[in-house]
């Protein structure tokens, strides 16, 4: 679908559909909602009469012929509260419409969009929306896809800043593919996205937007010493790799930002094996790894000033013959021995090794991120992903870039008290610390390997996996955290 900037009026735009966001409690009789009213012989003050339309959260109204407009149809939708307006409402409205819409059959859609303040973040927001919601997870459906007509979509401020809103619907598109490129990885089932193909597929996505990228074998490994993610690997008939990719700015970097993301390709839980009940969500314990190289591949076309490494573990984690077993102490690539307790405990060893590397390979600030936890579901549920760091800076920083790009962080503790929980009698450490507190034990582990490096971990077990279909968005994987950790890079380097 093509989206693009329109300085003319709406009554102008010759469309299939017209969309218009309406706040609750707005009046009939004034302004914007008057006009339309007149233009649609007053179709629009009698669905505010009899109350079918109130302009609250989730309500929606679609008319048919409008004489006064150029568009076909117009689509109202609800908006919610004026005060409680952000631009994920403009996200949820863009990507409200654009599912609708394609269930319509519509080929081209005006979205109005009625401030003219902050236009090319809200455009931005817009394009991001319009283009999420048109993911769907039917790659393997051979009858019954979701079928799509539309080819365009204007966004038209009435006139106002066509060049500002251009420039934000780049970002958008660029951020929002970035995304769904991630997606459509995360989706993948497990037997056909070995770390194998992950490494494969990183590798096209180096290739085609000028990425360096490095994979590293088991051989390369065991020359660096990484115990604890070749513990995990050895379970498996599908060889691990290390994918490291790199951006390098034009520019002077005095930073490297390393994102280091988990991709457990399939997390059966190892020896300590998980119960078969929902076994198959597994496949996307690989979302973290899948998020880094899609935000690598915003960032390639963003071109940040700074420099930025990828690093993502991947593995499957099996109970094969030459599987690890409970109780047995592994030696990281920082010489740290590890008592593994829990098997399923498999992340935090993979990303051990993986914040140990990206260290080795001058990063300076760290953010890892990682379907870790089902504990954090029990704190969060899916609504937040757990922050959590050794720089309250930086975790302020991470939170702050997402809050600006409406993906949502909460905070939780990581006092020396839990570390408490990770002793063990025989090893330096272990790999599970009990029931209580379990994404902070989690995060206190890989936290032993970053040394005083600002680091951030995400907790994105929660989050990386939406439940059900909603007006805006497809059930299944949400691609979490490629919004913020781009705008993160990018406002660290001032672009
Ligand atoms: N991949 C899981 C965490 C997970 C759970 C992700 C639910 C998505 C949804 C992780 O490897 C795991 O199994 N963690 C264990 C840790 C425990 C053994 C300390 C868990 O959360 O149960
Ligand atoms: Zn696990
Ligand atoms: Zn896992």
């Amino acid at each position: 679908m093509e989206i693009k900037a329109d300085a003319r009026k709406y009554q102008e735009i010759e469309c299939d559909a017209l969309v218009i966001g309406v706040f609750e409690g707005e009046s009939v009789t004034e302004g914007l909602l008057a006009e339309l009213d007149h233009q649609s012989a007053g179709a629009i003050g009698s669905l505010f009469e009899t109350g079918e339309f109130t302009g609250k959260s989730g309500e929606s109204a679609y008319l048919v012929g409008a004489s006064g407009l150029k568009a076909r149809r117009l689509l109202l939708l609800g908006a919610g509260k004026a005060d409680e307006a952000d631009t994920n409402l403009l996200r949820k409205l863009a990507g409200t419409a654009t599912r609708t819409l394609r269930g319509k059959k519509a080929k081209s859609i005006t979205f109005l969009h009625r401030t003219e303040k902050n236009l090319a973040t809200d455009a931005q927001a817009i394009t991001e929306g319009a283009l999420l919601s048109l993911f769907e997870p039917d790659k393997y459906h051979t009858s019954n896809k979701t079928e799509s007509l539309l080819e365009t979509l204007l966004i038209t401020a009435g006139g106002a800043g066509s060049e500002e809103i251009a420039r934000g619907i780049e970002r958008g598109r660029i951020i929002a593919e970035a995304t769904n490129f991630g997606r459509e990885v995360i989706n993948e089932p497990a037997n056909i996205l070995t770390p194998t193909e992950l490494a494969h597929r990183a590798w096209g996505m180096a290739k085609e937007y000028g990425l360096r990228i490095d994979v590293i074998e088991e051989q390369g490994m065991k020359e660096l010493g990484m115990g604890a993610l070749l513990g995990v690997s050895q379970g498996s008939a599908e060889p691990a790799k290390l994918i490291v990719l790199t951006y390098t700015p034009e520019q002077e970097s005095n930073e490297t930002i390393a994102i280091v993301g988990k991709a457990v390709t399939f997390d059966t839980g190892g020896i300590s094996i998980k119960p078969a009940d929902g076994m198959e969500k597994m496949k996307y314990d690989m979302a973290g790894g899948a998020t880094t190289i899609a935000t690598m591949r915003a960032i390639a076309q963003l071109k940040p000033a700074v420099k930025v490494i990828g690093v993502i573990p991947a593995t499957e984690n099996m109970p094969g013959g030459k599987a690890q077993r409970p109780g047995d102490v592994v030696t990281a690539m920082t010489g740290k021995t590890i008592e593994v307790i829990n098997t399923d405990a498999e992340g935090r060893l993979i990303l051990a090794d993986a914040v140990a590397y990206a260290r080795q390979l001058g990063a300076t600030r760290i953010v890892d991120l990682a379907t870790l936890t089902g504990a954090v579901l029990i704190a969060l549920g899916d609504v937040y992903v757990a922050a959590m760091g050794n720089d309250q800076s930086w975790i302020d920083t991470v939170i702050a870039a997402g809050r600006k790009a409406g993906e949502k962080f909460w905070q939780l503790p990581l006092d020396k008290e839990y570390r408490e929980q990770i002793k063990s009698e025989i090893a330096d450490i272990k790999n599970v610390g009990g029931r209580k507190a379990g994404t902070i034990t989690g995060a206190w582990f890989i936290g032993e390997f970053v040394d005083d490096t600002p680091w951030v971990h995400l907790d994105i077990a929660g989050t990386a996996w939406n439940e059900s279909t909603k007006p805006h968005l497809a059930i299944g994987p949400t691609g979490i955290c490629v919004r913020t950790l781009v705008t993160l890079v990018c406002d660290q380097s001032g672009n």
